[in-house]
């Protein structure tokens, strides 16, 4: 049976163009800083982002990490939301490797409110953890996959920056958000010191995230990409897809208008959709307690229908390897199930 897959746009395969880019790529040793292919991936990704130097890493776990362990040493505090992906899905990196201390923000909407992240803004008292660093997310995933206002996230990068914190991007699906306001990625990046961004998601290629900072910014994360392992040799093979995925990622506005599809559909079918202010490729909803999410995701998986089974909020995602017909089809199994 072949699969609608809503689980992640990370399931995402390399395109036939991706694999021919791979097959074919220059490539060196890239911890020489020698693989061509690397080169131009990191130099591409800088300039679309408007920072001066990038780096190439193996995810977006890495991405974040690398970023985080070059702006702050152990014991400083890291200011993050509470429904992040570095604070809730990598592991607690930032602490285990870093010795960093997370100073959570409410982000229910996406992005932290003023006042949070100011009440952190501390003189400096030996009682405190000092804060270094604001990290923001954007889109973000756990908030619906809400696109951050180019206006709200500028201001919030300018109070960062009058309490002389560094300000981190976690960009994973910075093109999204771009897309969504009709704005280019830079918009966003070119204000904060360090941004990552996958090129693994939506983007679709089969691994792979890349820094963005200034020159200086990225000679000390190159070094921290060593200490945890992360030098690569012959990654153009990858890097190759990476350049093939950046240069397409206006195709993205697609998995907006699939996620809208499925948004209405299960709208119209009762479904109880969570509200976003600005949507993008993920549609959220929630579900009654005593549904057995488990079952229901069974029931759909014989239908041809994936997604991952959370409790109460259900979240479905669009891609480039499901199309308008796979939305509509899904949307149909899914209220049918919803039913039974
Ligand atoms: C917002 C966000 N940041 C970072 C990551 C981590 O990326 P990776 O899975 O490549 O480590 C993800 C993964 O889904 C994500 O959604």
């Amino acid at each position: 049976m072949t699969f609608i897959d809503l689980r992640s746009d990370t399931v995402t395969k390399p395109s036939a163009e991706m694999r021919k880019a791979m097959a074919e790529a220059e490539v060196g040793d890239d911890v020489y800083q020698e693989d061509p292919t690397v080169i131009e991936l990191e130099k591409l990704s800088a300039e679309i982002m408007g920072h001066e130097a990038a780096l190439f890493v193996c995810s977006g776990t890495m991405g974040n990490l690398v970023s985080l362990l070059t702006h702050c040493t152990r014991g400083d505090g890291a200011i993050l939301g509470i429904n992040s992906h570095i604070y809730v899905n990598e592991g607690g990196g930032l602490s285990a490797l870093g010795g960093l201390v997370p100073l959570c923000v409410n982000d229910d909407e996406g992005i932290p409110k003023p006042q949070d992240v100011l009440s952190y803004c501390r003189p400096k008292n030996v009682h405190h953890a000092p804060a270094k660093l604001l990290c923001l997310e954007n889109t973000h995933n756990a908030c619906g996959g809400v696109a951050i206002s180019p206006e709200a996230f500028s201001s919030m990068v300018d109070l960062a920056k009058s309490k002389g914190l560094s300000v981190h991007l976690d960009g994973a699906r910075i093109f999204n958000a771009a897309i969504a306001w009709e704005v280019e990625p830079a918009t966003y990046a070119r204000l904060v010191d360090s941004v990552q961004f996958c090129l693994s998601k939506g983007l679709g290629a089969p691994m792979g995230s890349v820094i963005c900072g200034n020159k200086s910014y990225i000679e000390r994360a190159r070094h921290w990409r060593k200490r945890v392992g992360g030098g690569l040799r012959q990654a153009g093979v990858v890097a190759a897809a990476g350049i093939v995925a950046l240069k397409g990622y206006r195709d993205l506005a697609n998995d907006h208008e699939k996620a809208k599809i499925l948004r209405d559909r299960l709208a119209n079918g009762g479904v109880k959709i969570a509200e976003v202010s600005k949507p993008t490729n993920m549609v959220y909803f929630e579900v009654e307690d005593a549904l057995d999410v488990a079952l229901l995701a069974e029931r759909c998986k014989q239908r041809g229908v994936l997604f991952n089974p959370t409790p109460k909020k259900i979240r479905l995602v669009t891609h480039r390897d499901v199309s308008f017909e796979d939305v509509e089809k899904a949307a149909k199994v899914i209220l049918e199930e919803l039913r039974k």
